[in-house]
């Protein structure tokens, strides 16, 4: 049905498994195993995208299902209180599969230099949840385009400061102290 749809991915979160509300709502969630994991990434020729990694263990078995992205994410602190934040696990999980598979990161991403930082730790891209219901929301079309413009915006102004002329140029000097 998604390739129907003519998505240019699909994917699974697999940090939400525990979720009580899921099961009371009759969905078949539990942890999968890479073999099941490996099953779904074969089932379709899209790209193939897995959700709430968090360790390094976990994104190399990532590696091994033969998805082609990885988000690393908890969940935006939706599903357990009192895990580490996504930028304080971006670097090791970088250093492990960084070139094996594209990393992805969520949380907390609000700004140009928000999204600058998360590529310095590591990430090929970021991805933005909650600001973008307020913008759809409170501006529909042009709201968006309006957060994306500014976001945009504020990401090449930080890159001029920071000596980065290219996306490729933003390592982990940015952050250093
Ligand atoms: C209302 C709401 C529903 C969400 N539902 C899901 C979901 O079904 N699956 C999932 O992987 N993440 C879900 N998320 C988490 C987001 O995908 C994302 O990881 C999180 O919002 C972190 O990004 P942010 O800080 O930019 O919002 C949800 C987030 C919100 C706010």
């Amino acid at each position: 049905m998604a390739e129907d749809a003519g998505v240019f991915a699909v994917g699974v979160d697999i940090d939400a498994a525990g979720l009580i509300t899921l099961a009371l709502y009759g969905k078949p969630v539990g942890p999968k195993t890479v073999e099941e994991i490996k099953e779904l990434v074969q089932s379709t020729k899209l790209p193939f995208i897995l959700k709430g990694v968090m360790t390094v263990e976990d994104a190399m078995l990532a590696v091994e299902t033969g998805a082609n992205a990885i988000v690393v994410s908890n969940h935006g602190g939706r599903v357990l209180d009192h895990t580490p934040g996504v930028a304080e696990v971006l670097p090791e999980i970088a250093k492990a599969v960084k070139g094996k598979i594209t990393i992805l990161a969520d949380g907390g991403v609000r700004t140009g230099v928000d999204v600058l930082k998360m590529i310095a730790l590591g990430a090929d891209a970021v991805l933005i949840g909650r600001p973008f219901v307020t913008a759809s929301f409170g501006g529909a079309e042009e709201g968006v385009k309006a957060y994306i413009d500014k976001i945009a915006g504020e990401l090449k102004s930080a890159m001029i400061l920071t000596g980065c002329s290219s996306i490729k140029d933003i390592d982990e000097r940015v952050v250093r102290y």
